[in-house]
C-alpha cells in the first residue's frame, strides 16, 4: 500500500485582520487514499477554497498537521514549499488561469521551465497530454481561441504535467454548463484513475458527486462525512 495521498489532522486556519478573525477551518480532519477521489461540497464562504491551498501547501495551517504523500509540510519553509508544490501537487481553478498570450501547447510546457522535465522530454508529454485530453488540433491556438470548456481541459492537462500525486480542482465546473460539466468530470475521473492519482473536487453541484468516489461536506469550516 502506498502512503495516503493526504492527511489532514485536526488543521485549523483563523484569517487574522485588524479588528476581526475569521475561523475558516476548524479542526479538519481528512484522508484521502493514494488513489481516491473525493467531492468537497459546501456553501460559499465555508472553507473549500482554504482546505484546498492547505493541502497544496499555498497557505500555512493556524494549528493542525498536514502530511502529503507520506511527506509532512506542515513546517516547511517558502522554498521547500515551492519545490513542494512543483513536484507534487497540481491546482485546477475555477477561473482557469491560463496564460493569456501563450498558446495551449505553451500553456503547458511553461509548467516544466520548473519541474521534473525540461526540453524534448517535456514537449512529448505535453503533446500525450493534450491528445488525451482532445485538444491535439488546439495546440496552437492561444486561450482566447479556446471555449470554456477546452480552455478548463489545458487547465487540466496543465496541473498534470508534472505527474503529481494529488490535484486540487477549486469548482472546475461551475463556468460550464451541465452536459459539459458532466463531460469535464468524466476527463477528470478517467484521468486520475489511469494514473493512480488522487483528487479533492470542490463542488456546489450534487449531480458533480457522482464522479467521486465520496463526498465530504463542510460548513462554517467544519468537516463531515
Ligand atoms: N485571505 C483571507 N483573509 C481573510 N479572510 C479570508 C481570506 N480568505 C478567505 N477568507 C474567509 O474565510 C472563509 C472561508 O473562505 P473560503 O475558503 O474562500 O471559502 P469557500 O471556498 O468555501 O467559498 C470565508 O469567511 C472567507 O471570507
Ligand atoms: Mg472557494
Amino acid at each position: 500500500m502506498s502512503a495516503p495521498a493526504l492527511q489532514l489532522s485536526d488543521v485549523r486556519k483563523v484569517y487574522r485582520m485588524a479588528d476581526s478573525e475569521v475561523v475558516a477551518l476548524d479542526h479538519a480532519t481528512l484522508t484521502l487514499d493514494a488513489d481516491e477521489i473525493v467531492a468537497l461540497v459546501g456553501p460559499s464562504g465555508s472553507g473549500k477554497t482554504t482546505l484546498c491551498s492547505i493541502a497544496g501547501g499555498i497557505l500555512a495551517s493556524t494549528e493542525g498537521s498536514v502530511v502529503v504523500g507520506g511527506e509532512e509540510i506542515t513546517a516547511y519553509s517558502d522554498k521547500q514549499l515551492t519545490t513542494f508544490r512543483q513536484h507534487q501537487v497540481g491546482f485546477v481553478f475555477q477561473s482557469v488561469n491560463l496564460v493569456p498570450f501563450l498558446t495551449a501547447r505553451e500553456n503547458l510546457l511553461v509548467v516544466d521551465e520548473l519541474g521534473r522535465r525540461q526540453g524534448k522530454p517535456a514537449r512529448q508529454r505535453a503533446d500525450r497530454l493534450l491528445e488525451e485530453l482532445g485538444l491535439t488540433d488546439r495546440a496552437k491556438n492561444l486561450p482566447s481561441q479556446l471555449s470554456g470548456g477546452q480552455k478548463q481541459r489545458v487547465a487540466i492537462g496543465r496541473a498534470l504535467m508534472n505527474e503529481p500525486l494529488l490535484v486540487m480542482f477549486d469548482e472546475p465546473t461551475s463556468a460550464l454548463d451541465t452536459e459539459l460539466g458532466q463531460q469535464v468530470m468524466e476527463l477528470i475521473r478517467s484521468e486520475m484513475k489511469s494514473r493512480g492519482t488522487a483528487a479533492i473536487v470542490v463542488t456546489h453541484d450534487e449531480r458533480i458527486t457522482q464522479f467521486c468516489d465520496r463526498t465530504v461536506h463542510i460548513t462554517d469550516g467544519v468537516l463531515y462525512a
